[in-house]
């Protein structure tokens, strides 16, 4: 008994020290009355960033006004994933660079900024649990209607109902493997199943062909008409229909404009475009 006892003392203290443990990112900034709805303008001042010292983004300076659509294109490493990860608070940062709606980012209660986000990491992450359970899990009061029409939105429809159980086919470790592309559209179906007001996709259709691409990015645009969208991607398929595209280089932003303005300029966006067309004849041939 006495043995019992002692390891559960030993355990109850690791737990406390995990149910103590206050997270860096907070709501001690919030600022009276809070705001409490988004309409989703998004802004960088001068925004440098680094990780434990290491710079990463540079004197970055971008508004994205709400409702509109941009692209975030660059070479691995850029710092594309960084600034996005910015936006719903993953990292702080610095005072004075990042603003809502006009509102130091800070300002914002937490809750209220990450539930007008959607966000699709580039790394997915789904549960050892139903697929219907992996979608509610961006909106747990969701009802059947909602989480087939969020899969619907993703594409993923179709591949549910061919699964053994459908939506309550387990998936991950203890159930259904599922393909790179499949995961992928299940996070998108868990980030729009929230119906935000600032959707950001991380890579998030690098997995899939560039027909179903066309597909989701049709619906995207259809269920965030008058929303902010921020697509990151390697692929000028998924840029060019974005209202402006912002080329990071080494933490800075060398470019931007629309995708046609961009191709006329003949810097790196159009090298980039150049270089994704040679790929594709090559692969067709
Ligand atoms: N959590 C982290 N801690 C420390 N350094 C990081 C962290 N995340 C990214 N970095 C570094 O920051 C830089 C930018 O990384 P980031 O992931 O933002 O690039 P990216 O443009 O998204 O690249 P990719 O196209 O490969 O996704 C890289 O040098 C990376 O090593
Ligand atoms: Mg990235």
């Amino acid at each position: 008994m006495t043995n019992l006892v002692e390891r559960g003392l030993a355990s109850l203290g690791r737990l406390m020290a995990i149910f103590q443990a206050r997270p860096d990112i907070d709501d001690r900034d919030v600022r009276e009355p809070p705001l409490t709805a988004i309409r989703g303008e998004i802004e960088f001042r001068n925004l440098s960033f680094a990780y434990n010292g290491k710079p990463v983004l540079k004197d970055v300076t971008l508004r994205i006004p709400a409702g509109k659509t941009v692209a975030i294109v660059g070479a691995t490493g850029a710092g594309k994933s960084t600034l996005a990860s910015l936006i719903p608070r993953l990292y702080d940062s610095p005072d004075g660079t990042l603003f809502l709606d006009g509102v130091p980012i800070r300002q914002i209660p937490l809750a209220t900024l990450r539930h007008a986000i959607g966000y699709v990491p580039q790394e997915t992450f789904l549960f050892s649990e139903t697929v219907a359970e992996n979608i509610r899990f961006g909106k747990p009061e969701a009802n059947g209607t909602e989480v087939e029409r969020a899969a619907e939105i993703s594409n993923i429809l179709p591949d549910i109902h061919g699964f053994p159980s459908g939506f309550d086919t387990r998936v991950g470790e203890r159930g259904l493997t599922l393909s790179g592309g499949q995961k992928q559209r299940t996070a998108i179906s868990r980030a729009v199943i929230r119906d935000p007001r600032i959707l950001i996709l991380d890579d998030a259709l690098s997995s899939v062909d560039t027909y179903t691409e066309e597909k989701i990015l049709g619906h995207l645009s259809e269920v965030m008409a008058g929303r902010t969208t921020i697509l990151i991607s390697h692929r000028i398929s998924t840029i060019r229909h974005a209202d402006e595209v912002v080329v990071l280089d080494d933490g800075t932003i060398a470019e931007r404009g629309t995708h046609a303005e961009l191709l006329s300029r003949a810097g790196l966006y159009a090298d980039l475009y150049q270089r994704q067309l040679i790929e594709e004849d090559l692969e067709k041939a």
